[in-house]
């Protein structure tokens, strides 16, 4: 990629919605497993931009909890997609120092992956170069519904009173707990629509929507997005001085 100054107003968390692999595939007249495969590659070369652009944190959405309504066939050949991906990528992912974590209801994956999970999250735990977090079976409402219903186990069996419950407690019971929140959220593919991703924790994110198809994001386009970033005047609700 071109060498790129780091900005040091910079985003500190990427959050990433990869769109456009279907139509992408399409355009080639491909199957859509082909376009996901041209975008597995690409989300390699994003986790190895990060650093260059001075991104610590970065969250992809790879599967909602709305994508099984699609064909069975989609549905397995991204399950296998995703097994081949931890497979392949794990020690090269631990050599550059990702740490890689998954958000997401597991529970609902099949077994051999829910282990490949586990094992790259074991794995990579002591690295800190760039925070990969996957979005796997993730839907914010499912997630906020999740998080509500363990809170109220603690305060049903009396380990916190409804009066101690508030934003910072009810977002250390959400997936993304241990992230701070995202800075900018990119859209590739031209739709303008956040579709169930981090809705908390993107209360006070800026957005791109671009049309750029997944597949077609270098690092020479993350790079401007993430410049663009730079003159953007934040505040958080408050008047700036
Ligand atoms: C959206 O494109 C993409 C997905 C639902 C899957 C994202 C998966 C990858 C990029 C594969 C690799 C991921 C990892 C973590 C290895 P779409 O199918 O909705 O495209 P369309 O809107 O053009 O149909």
């Amino acid at each position: 990629m071109s060498a790129v100054e780091i900005n040091p107003e910079g985003p500190n968390h990427v959050a990433i919605i990869m769109d456009g692999n279907g139509r992408w595939a399409t355009q080639r007249g491909r199957p859509r497993l082909f376009g996901h495969q041209a975008g597995a590659k690409r989300v390699r070369q994003a986790v190895e931009t990060c650093p260059s652009l001075g991104v610590k944190y970065l969250t992809i959405f790879a599967f909602s909890t709305e994508n099984w309504k699609r064909t069975q066939s989609e549905i397995a050949g991204l399950m296998a997609l995703f097994r081949r991906h931890i497979q392949r990528e794990a020690n090269y992912l631990h050599r550059l120092g990702t740490r890689v974590r998954f958000i997401g209801e597991r529970e609902k994956l099949d077994i051999k992956l829910q282990k490949l999970m586990d094992y790259l999250e074991k794995l990579t735990e002591n690295n800190d170069t760039t925070h990969l977090t996957v979005a796997l079976n993730y839907g914010a409402r499912d997630e906020v519904t999740r998080a509500t219903k363990r809170l109220a186990v603690e305060v049903a069996e009396k380990r916190l009173r409804p009066e101690q419950v508030n934003t910072e407690v009810l977002a250390s019971f959400l997936d993304t707990y241990m992230l701070p929140d995202p800075d900018l959220v990119i859209r590739t593919s031209g739709e303008a629509r956040i579709s169930n991703f981090l809705l908390w924790q993107s209360a006070y994110a800026e957005y791109e929507f671009i049309d750029t198809h997944w597949p077609d994001f270098t690092p020479d386009v993350f790079a401007s997005v993430v410049n663009r970033f730079g003159g953007r005047d934040r505040r958080y609700g408050a008047v700036k001085a």
